[in-house]
């Protein structure tokens, strides 16, 4: 009999407990750069503190035998495969994260959700409004578990933003902006990929690639656009193929949706923007909200910095230090710095402990209709600049 609270006596009462944790056990399709990024975040999922669910990556399938070797690092994983129905007829999967390009996400979605696996599917979940809707149709008949990946919301900046908003300080709101800038495709030598084409990445172009990302937080706030006005722009008409030849580059690269929102009865203009061709910035989400009395900004250029505006007599925006302050806690020290792989590790928690029931008040994943409703926004936007005007969203 090991005394209470001794060394051994706590490390074999957490190792029961960690026993007793439901698992989830997890296969990729697709293991480019999202795939192996998600493998990260399984890899390091012990720095999650006291969370109910442990997660194991047991199987990966990709076309790719570079990348298939690659996940051989990654001792959990038992099944690698070319065949995607391979790994979805294992039955050590219950989760599957695909990670593949637009073209293939309607396909590959419906063949998880047939094969009774819950799924976190990649955005823009489908290619356009059509495929969104057969896969949130097919998800509601299934009854499995499914989200859709937007991570950024979950960055102690976005998530201070989104408390300060509800704590009612801002007074009327009177402005939204939301957006995401790249700045890679300034480069016009960069070589043509399948994000580059609309065949593979959509007509809707950088809304499908970007676009999840810059609605989450507002569409979680309840402000889902009455009707756009959209600026799109295709600056970059051919790449080089990489080949030595070029090859066409048809997608949309920049993007401005002009949007109203109901707030409390009055109309609230948001901008959203969307941007592969944005000078100087490298992966910039942002959210900023003004109002009457207050206001609040933050932005992943300045990935530490919550700005909060305050109407007194003086008017101050002040500069408050963020920490690692995260909606589930880690074993990473409070004062520490967040970035990119933190962000996706914290929804893929958020995705484990809604599943397993346990995301209490927290901020969770982006929902099958969060997406749909995205894409219906992205639909009225190509409408609103083919037509030039603006085009209404039909809402309930
Ligand atoms: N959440 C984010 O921040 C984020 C960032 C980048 C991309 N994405 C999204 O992730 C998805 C994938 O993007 P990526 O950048 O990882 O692309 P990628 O090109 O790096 O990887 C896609 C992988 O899919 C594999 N693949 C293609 N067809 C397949 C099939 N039939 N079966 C199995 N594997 C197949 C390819 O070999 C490739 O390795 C897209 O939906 C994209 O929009 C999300």
């Amino acid at each position: 009999m090991l005394p209470d609270g001794s060394t051994e006596h706590m490390l074999r009462l957490f190792s029961i407990l960690e026993f007793m944790k439901q698992k989830m056990r997890l296969g990729i399709i697709g293991g480019g750069l999202m795939g192996r990024e998600a493998a990260s975040a399984f890899g390091r999922w012990f720095v999650l503190e006291n969370f109910p669910v442990q997660a194991e990556l047991v199987a990966v399938c990709d076309l790719q035998d570079k990348l298939l070797e690659w996940f051989k690092q990654v001792p959990t994983v038992k099944l690698l495969t070319k065949d995607h129905q391979e790994l979805l007829r294992s039955p050590d999967v219950d989760v599957v994260y695909v990670a593949v390009p637009h073209n293939l996400h309607e396909k590959l979605y419906l063949d998880v959700l047939n094969s009774g696996k819950d799924l976190l599917a990649e955005k823009p979940f489908g290619i356009d409004l059509n495929a969104s809707k057969t896969i949130h149709e097919a998800v509601r008949k299934s009854g499995r578990f499914v989200r859709c990946s937007s991570e950024f919301p979950f960055l102690p900046g976005a998530q201070r933003a989104m408390q300060y908003v509800h704590s009612g300080k801002i007074g009327r709101i009177m402005e939204i902006r939301s957006g995401f800038w790249h700045a890679s495709d300034m480069d016009p030598n960069k070589a043509v990929n399948w994000k580059r084409q609309n065949k593979t990445n959509g007509e809707i172009g950088v809304m499908g690639d970007l676009g999840m990302h810059v609605v989450h937080v507002p569409f979680r706030m309840g402000w889902k656009p009455l009707r756009v006005y959209a600026q799109l722009q295709k600056v970059y008409t051919q790449r080089p193929d990489g080949k030595g030849g070029m090859a066409p580059c048809d997608t949309w690269d920049n993007a401005m949706l002009h949007t109203e929102v109901l707030i409390n009865n009055e109309e609230v203009p948001m901008r959203l923007e969307m941007k592969r061709l944005a000078p100087g910035e490298m992966n910039t989400w942002f959210i900023e909200v003004l109002g009457t009395e207050g206001g609040v900004r933050f932005s992943t250029k300045d990935p530490k910095t919550l700005w909060i505006f305050e109407r007194g007599k003086e008017q101050i925006w002040q500069k408050i230090d963020l920490g690692y302050q995260m909606p589930f806690q880690t074993i990473t020290g409070g004062i520490f710095e967040v970035g990119f792989p933190d962000c996706f590790l914290q929804m893929w928690a958020a995705y484990a402990a809604e599943r397993a029931g346990e995301l209490g008040t927290r901020f969770g994943c982006a929902t099958p209709e969060e997406a749909v409703l995205s894409h219906e926004l992205f639909a009225a936007a190509l409408e609103s600049h083919t037509q030039k005007k603006v085009v209404s969203l039909a809402r309930a």
